[in-house]
């Protein structure tokens, strides 16, 4: 059985002065434990305030909200998966649903950062998740496995193998309407096949994290729905109380 994963995504919320002030409120409520995997996704601009932060909490992870899939060059505003890796990221979320919906990033540029993700020595999270207009016409299933497979079409299975997945549906992202646990577990175990059917056994160890209204009323149960690895958590990651919570689950 793997160890769960509490990955917190803050979005754009949490400057450095404010994460700082979080970090600080979060480990006096959060002693280490080997059983769980914590990982934070600030703003870019946080990044080294929190890599600071957590320098004598190596147990505790951090990654970046979204990268570029070019190492370099003119993109004015855009942070290189190596610059991330340079400021202390060890991980890149990539193909989040507001980047998919809000800024209208494509299959094909999600795989391109999945990529560049890899070759920056960054572990990819890639989230999927269909919107509810894809769900009320049945098509959650196909909407997802056409994310998941774009997604990984430009690394080798070894990588498949290192990286983490989310399931996020869009409905349930800020909404305060969760999916059920059985809904994740029939769509985690869409991934899960998927994942065996590329990678074998291997799959069997893979993180799948849900997303989408996660609260410390309903974590315990979305946890404990089959193929759920871990959560991703939005909303109720901002408040450190309320976060170590959840991480205590
Ligand atoms: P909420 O937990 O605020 O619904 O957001 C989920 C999410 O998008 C995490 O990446």
């Amino acid at each position: 059985m793997q160890r769960p994963v509490f990955a917190a995504n803050w979005k754009m919320h949490h400057g450095p002065s404010d994460a700082r002030a979080f970090l600080r409120s979060f480990l006096a409520h959060y002693a280490r434990r080997p059983d769980r995997q914590v990982i934070f996704f600030p703003p870019a601009v946080s990044l080294a305030a929190v890599v600071d932060g957590l320098r004598e909490r190596q147990d505790i992870q951090v990654g970046v909200q979204n990268i570029h899939w070019e190492d370099k060059g003119a993109y004015t505003g855009e942070t290189s998966a190596g610059m991330a890796r340079d400021a202390g990221a060890d991980l890149a979320l990539v193909g989040h649903s507001e980047r998919r919906h809000v800024f209208g990033e494509t299959d094909e540029q999600t795989a391109a950062k999945v990529a560049a993700a890899v070759r920056a020595g960054l572990v990819p999270m890639l989230c999927v998740g269909e919107k509810l207009e894809e769900r009320e016409r049945g098509e959650t299933e196909s909407v997802v496995l056409r994310q998941l497979r774009a997604g990984i079409a430009k690394v080798e299975p070894h990588a498949v193998a290192g990286m983490l997945f989310a399931y996020e549906p869009v409905w349930a992202i800020g909404t305060g309407r969760n999916a059920t646990p059985d809904d994740a577990a029939a769509i985690h175990g869409v991934i899960r096949r998927e994942l065996l059917s590329i990678l074998g056994e291997k799959a069997k160890a893979v993180p799948i994290l849900y997303g989408g209204s996660v609260n410390r009323g309903n974590a315990q149960a979305l946890l404990q729905a089959a193929d759920v690895g871990g959560l991703l958590v939005g909303g109720a990651s901002l408040d450190s109380e309320g976060w170590s919570t959840i991480v205590r689950t």
